[in-house]
């Protein structure tokens, strides 16, 4: 006879007996999981279907985007958080996460504003063939780049460069329209005055509110431009934003920029715990890494073996998650920067690339995974999906 080891567990037999109660008379309180599922389903749906109600010129080479649910609603989000945008061009599927610029507080649509990437695919594609009326897929609203009034503080430095002012615009919107106690002191980058997004309506905030000041720093002024000029340097942080005690740094940029900011953060002895940051994106040219070895060309391509079946060739000046999408293989993704931990994959074998400051979890690195976004191959590579 077989011996039920589950019985000589201690408290078994009372906690059979009551899930036998329980089934014989609560049978709706012992179902709440699919409750559960479909509230949590509601606000934090896995794909929104939604439809391009208008587009607006921001620059000459950015755009403001405006989605409105094809069906349904859109859930709530924090100002600062992300929606990741799937598109389906020349037979790839792929997505890329952008920021929502518009205020969490207006919930008939969410805005997102990109400006256009050099050769960038997806960029392109949402700047030149997106029209009002056309649907497009979503996912919900994702992140952790937003303000926690626990933690946070009322004094606050947003630091931007280009298109990393669209998390800050939802906060500046959510602060300035709900009247809420909060100082923001903007320092804003661009290479030129033209290419200063939300330029009027910032400058038309920090007119009408008292605690909200921007300053626009452009790195290649025109002839006669009187505004402050260079980089965001330690010495310009503390002339635009004062006494930095006390206050809570937030940085958005590309990663050139993240880093050279955390650098001058370091001469002003601001502590890791005071800055929050994000970026939105790896490095436009991988192979510009300080740690890049030398001897592997941007071109230069390899075998990539599949599950120990099918293989694909991949550069390895690409993320190797673009060449699993060029041969229609789609992993989970959101974050496109190595964050989320979504897109993991296991490196059975071969040498990847993987920048500075992306974050493998300690047992992941250990037993070989990797994230597909933000690895660039070396050599050729077996991996497991
Ligand atoms: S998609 Fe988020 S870590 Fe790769």
């Amino acid at each position: 006879m077989n011996r039920d080891f589950r019985t000589e567990i201690e408290g078994y037999r009372e906690i059979e007996k009551e899930l036998s109660v329980l089934q014989k008379y609560a049978i709706q309180n012992i179902r709440p999981q699919e409750l559960v599922t479909r509230i949590t389903d509601r606000f934090h749906p896995k794909r929104i279907k939604m439809r391009v109600s208008e587009i607006r010129e921001e620059t000459p080479d950015a755009r403001t985007l405006r989605f409105v649910p094809a069906e349904g609603y859109l859930p709530p989000f924090h100002a600062g958080q992300y929606i990741n945008v799937y598109i389906t061009a020349k037979g790839i599927r792929t997505a890329r996460p952008y920021s929502i610029s518009s205020s969490p507080f207006q919930t008939a649509y969410y805005e997102i504003t990109i400006k256009r990437v050099t050769g960038g695919f997806v960029s392109s594609y949402l700047l030149d063939t997106v029209n009002p009326g056309d649907d497009l897929e979503t996912s919900g609203p994702e992140g952790h780049f937003y303000y926690n009034p626990l933690f946070h503080g009322n004094d606050l430095v947003f630091i931007a460069g280009g298109s990393g002012i669209t998390p800050f615009m939802s906060m500046i919107r959510e602060v300035t329209d709900r009247g809420h106690d909060r100082t923001i002191h903007l320092i804003y980058g661009n290479r030129s005055p033209d290419n200063i997004i939300f330029d009027a309506e910032l400058k038309e905030r920090a007119q009408r509110h008292t605690n909200l000041t921007v300053a626009n720093i452009i790195s290649e002024p025109p002839k006669g431009y009187d505004g402050y000029c260079g980089l965001i340097t330690s010495e310009l942080i503390q002339k635009i934003a004062g006494d930095i005690s006390g206050k809570m740094f937030y940085l958005c940029g590309s990663e050139e920029m993240n880093r050279f900011c955390r650098e001058e953060f370091a001469k002003l002895n601001i502590q890791a715990k005071h800055i929050r940051s994000d970026s939105f994106g790896l490095p436009g040219d991988i192979t510009l890494e300080p740690d890049w070895p030398a001897s592997v060309r941007k071109n230069e391509s390899f075998i990539v073996m599949l599950n120990g079946g099918v293989s694909l060739t991949a550069f390895a000046g690409e993320p190797l998650i673009n060449a699993l999408e060029r041969a229609g293989i789609t992993v989970p993704n959101s974050c496109r920067t190595g964050e989320c931990s979504l897109c993991r994959i296991r490196l059975v074998s071969g040498e990847v690339f993987q920048p500075a400051g992306v974050k493998v979890r300690k047992s992941d690195r250990r037993f070989g995974y990797i994230h597909a976004c933000a690895s660039y191959p070396l050599t050729d590579l077996k991996i497991m999906i």
